[in-house]
C-alpha cells in the first residue's frame, strides 16, 4: 500500500569526504542536492585524513543541511522521513550524519532510515530512470566502483523491497583507490580519477601491455558460498605502474611536474598535459585501459554467469569517460542494456540517499533509536 504522503525525504550523506544532504520526493524529483566538498582540504596529503574528515562533516552539516531544506522551499516540518547512510565508510565521518540524522527526526517526530551507501550508488541509477519513466530488466548486475569500493551485486526487486547478492568484489585496492594513487604515483592531482581520464585520451593506451588480472579464488571460499564469485585486484597494477616508472627513470620528471602544478593556482588537467611527455601520456593511457578492460570482461561475465537483464555501473569512477565508452559498446553487441547515473550522481551525494530510502519508507522499513555508525556494513 502506497503511503498517504507524497514521500518528501531528507537524505543525508558523510561517509567519506563530501558532506551532503538533498531533499527528494517521491524516489524520483530532486528538489534540492547540495554537496560540500573536503577536496581541497585532503590534496595535499594525496587521500582522505579520517580526522580531518569528521572535523569538517562537523562544520558542513548544519549549513548543508540548510541549504538543501532552503533551495527545496521547504520546512523540515514538511519532512515524511530522514534519511542517512549507516555504512560503510569511515566511522567518525558516519557519525557525523548520522547522529544529526536521528537528532532531527527524534525532535521532529519523524521517522529515520538507514541507508547502505553502496546501495545508494545504485539507487542514483534507479531515481533517474524513474524520471525518464523508464524501467530497469531485472534482475540486474549491479558495478558499484568508487574510491573505497569494487563490488558486484545481482540485484531485484521483490514485492517493494530491494534485494542485493554479492557477487564479487576486489581483493585488495578499490578501482577508485588505483587511480588515486597512479596520479599521486606521477606527480598529478587529487583525487587522480579525473586527471587520468582527462589525460589517457592523449596516449597510446597499448603501448605498455599491462596484461588482465587474473585472482585465484581459494578453493573454501567457492565452497563456503556455493556460486561463483568476482575478484578483482588492483594493486598488481599500481605496483606495475610503479616499476615502469623506475626502469625508465621517470622519477625526476615526475618531481618537475609535481612541483610546477603545485604553484599553479586553480590548477587544471589541461595545465599537467603540458607537463607530460608521451612516455608519460602512453603510461597513463595503458594504467586505465588495463583497469577498464578488467572491469568490462568480470562485469559481463558475471551478468552472463547470473543471467542478469541489465547492467547498471555506479559510483566515482562510473564518471570516466572510457569506461563509458567500452560498457557502451560492449553493450551493443551483447544486447544488454547498461545504465548509468548522469556525471553528478555519479560521485557521492546525498540525493542518492533519499532515493534509496523511498522503497523503505513506503515499506515502512525504518531504523530504531539504537541506529548507529557501521564502517563495515556489507550489502547483500
Ligand atoms: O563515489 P565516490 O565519490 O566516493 C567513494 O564512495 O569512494 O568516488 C570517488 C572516486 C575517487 O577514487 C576518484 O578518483 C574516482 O572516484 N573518480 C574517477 C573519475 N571521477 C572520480 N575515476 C576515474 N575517472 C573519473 N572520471
Ligand atoms: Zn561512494
Amino acid at each position: 500500500m502506497l503511503p498517504s504522503t507524497s514521500g518528501l525525504i531528507l537524505g543525508i550523506e558523510s561517509s567519506c569526504d563530501e558532506t551532503a544532504a538533498a531533499v527528494v520526493r517521491g524516489g524520483a524529483e530532486v528538489l534540492s542536492n547540495v554537496v560540500a566538498s573536503q577536496v581541497r582540504t585532503h590534496a595535499p596529503f594525496g587521500g582522505v585524513v579520517p580526522e580531518l574528515a569528521s572535523r569538517e562533516h562537523l562544520q558542513n552539516i548544519v549549513p548543508v543541511v540548510r541549504a538543501a531544506m532552503e533551495q527545496a522551499g521547504y520546512t523540515l516540518r514538511d519532512l515524511d522521513a530522514i534519511a542517512a547512510t549507516e555504512g560503510p565508510g569511515l566511522a567518525g565521518a558516519l557519525l557525523v550524519g548520522v547522529m544529526y540524522a536521528k537528532g532531527l527526526a527524534y525532535a521532529l517526530e519523524k521517522p529515520l532510515i538507514a541507508v547502505n551507501h553502496l546501495e545508494g550508488h545504485i539507487h542514483a541509477v534507479l531515481l533517474e530512470m524513474r524520471q525518464r519513466e523508464q524501467m530497469l530488466a531485472q534482475p540486474t548486475l549491479a558495478l558499484v566502483v568508487s574510491g573505497g569500493h569494487t563490488h558486484l551485486y545481482l540485484a531485484e526487486e521483490k514485492l517493494g523491497t530491494w534485494q542485493y547478492k554479492n557477487v564479487g568484489r576486489t581483493v585488495d585496492d578499490a578501482a577508485g583507490e588505483a587511480f588515486d594513487k597512479v596520479a599521486k604515483l606521477l606527480g598529478l592531482g587529487y583525487p587522480g580519477g579525473p586527471w587520468i581520464d582527462g589525460l589517457a585520451k592523449h596516449g597510446d593506451q597499448r603501448a605498455v601491455p599491462f596484461g588482465p588480472v587474473n585472482v585465484k579464488q581459494k578453493p573454501y571460499r567457492v565452497a563456503q558460498t556455493q556460486s561463483p564469485r568476482f575478484l578483482f585486484s588492483f594493486s598488481g597494477l599500481k605496483t606495475g605502474v610503479l616499476r615502469y616508472v623506475q626502469t625508465h627513470a621517470m622519477a625526476e620528471r615526475i618531481e618537475v611536474r609535481r612541483a610546477a602544478l603545485a604553484t599553479i593556482p586553480n590548477v587544471k588537467v589541461q595545465d599537467a598535459l603540458a607537463l607530460c611527455d608521451s612516455e608519460t601520456l602512453n603510461l597513463i593511457a595503458s594504467f586505465q585501459r588495463a583497469v577498464v578492460d578488467d572491469l568490462v570482461r568480470k562485469t559481463f561475465a558475471a551478468a552472463e554467469g547470473f543471467h542478469a537483464a541489465s547492467i547498471v555501473v555506479s559510483g566515482g569512477v562510473a564518471a570516466n569517460r572510457e569506461l563509458r565508452q567500452r560498457f557502451l559498446a560492449e553493450a551493443a553487441t551483447r544486447a544488454m542494456p547498461v545504465a548509468f547515473p548522469s556525471l553528478e550522481l555519479s560521485t557521492d551525494n546525498a540525493a542518492m540517499i533519499a532515493a534509496a530510502a523511498w522503497p523503505k519508507f513506503v515499506a515502512g522499513s525504518f531504523a530504531d533509536a539504537l541506529l548507529s555508525a557501521e564502517p563495515s556494513l556489507a550489502l547483500g
